[in-house]
């Protein structure tokens, strides 16, 4: 898209596995907006390579971290800001993972401790990223974090099983480290909560078909593409959005708001 809203900004992304990735989507969005960047995501995704192609379209290193790895994120952000020549505009952090979907546990079986990996990895790694920033005084005023979730944090999903819980804390610890950044940097933080969406993660969630299709039918939009998230992205990573922050965004063409529609109620006569 032809804007400069993004130039002389300079961003991290987490959490680019492949071309299907909203944080794919928005590292190409934010360099086509003017931004320089700088790519990150685990190790073993790393091993993959696919993100090579991405560092080359949007002129990038990529600097590997495992987001619960504390020592990872420093040397991730000292290595950013060494790139930069100085601190960094925003972050955006596009990560989840849940052991116990991945290990097929029920809900109600949760294992504990697969429970306590999924809640570090995909929400106190929120927290994780904000302090390392923080304590290194690594963001400039005006800085914007966002963080991406789901809906399952408010309304029951049943199979979101405890991805639910863990975007919950996430949004919380949004807001609470939202406080602390703004009171002392002015730095902002928030959460955008997208439409469901066909990624790697995403198609995770058991019953994903049908789940992606009755969103679509219940949002006056229809669903959020990834490439719409992306662009809301860079709005909020841009200065048009400054006095945003500690917010959870409905990114998903109404679906929240939205009791019934039409093509629901047709679909349930239908039958
Ligand atoms: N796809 C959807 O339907 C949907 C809907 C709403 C919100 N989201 C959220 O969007 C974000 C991005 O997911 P996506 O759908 O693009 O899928 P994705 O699978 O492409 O991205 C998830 C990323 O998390 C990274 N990750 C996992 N463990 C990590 C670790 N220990 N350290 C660093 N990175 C790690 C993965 O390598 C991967 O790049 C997630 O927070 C997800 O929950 C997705």
């Amino acid at each position: 898209m032809a804007h400069e809203l993004l130039k002389g900004k300079k961003g991290i992304i987490f959490g680019a596995l492949d071309e299907k990735s909203i944080a794919w989507k928005t590292a190409l969005e934010c360099h086509a907006a003017g931004a320089q960047l700088v790519l990150t995501n685990a190790p073993v995704a790393l091993r993959m390579g696919e993100i090579n192609k991405l560092a080359e379209q949007v002129g990038a290193p990529v600097i590997g971290a495992d987001v619960v790895n504390m020592d990872d994120l420093k040397k991730l952000f000292e290595g950013a800001m060494e790139h930069f020549g100085g601190k960094i505009d925003f972050i955006l952090h596009s990560i989840g993972m849940s052991l116990n979907v991945r290990k097929g546990r029920h809900y109600t079986e949760m294992d504990y401790g697969f429970n306590q990996k999924t809640l570090d990895i995909s929400a106190m790694s929120l927290h994780r990223v904000l302090k390392t920033a923080w304590e290194m005084d690594a963001l400039n005023e005006w800085g914007s974090v966002v963080a991406l979730t789901y809906i399952a944090a408010q309304r029951v999903f049943p199979d979101y099983n405890e991805m639910a819980d863990a975007k919950a804390l996430l949004e919380s610890v949004t807001r609470s480290f939202g406080y602390h950044y703004g009171v002392r940097n002015k730095v902002r933080v928030n959460s955008i909560s997208q439409s469901p969406t066909r990624t790697t993660a995403g198609s995770g969630v058991k019953g994903f078909d049908g789940f992606i299709s009755y969103a679509e039918k219940m949002s006056p939009l229809g669903n959020a593409s990834a490439d719409d998230c992306a662009r809301y992205c860079v709005t909020m990573f841009s200065d048009l959005t400054r006095m945003v922050t500690m917010q959870n965004l409905f990114h998903d063409g109404g679906f929240s708001f939205t009791g019934v529609t039409q093509a629901v109620i047709e679909q349930m006569e239908k039958q």
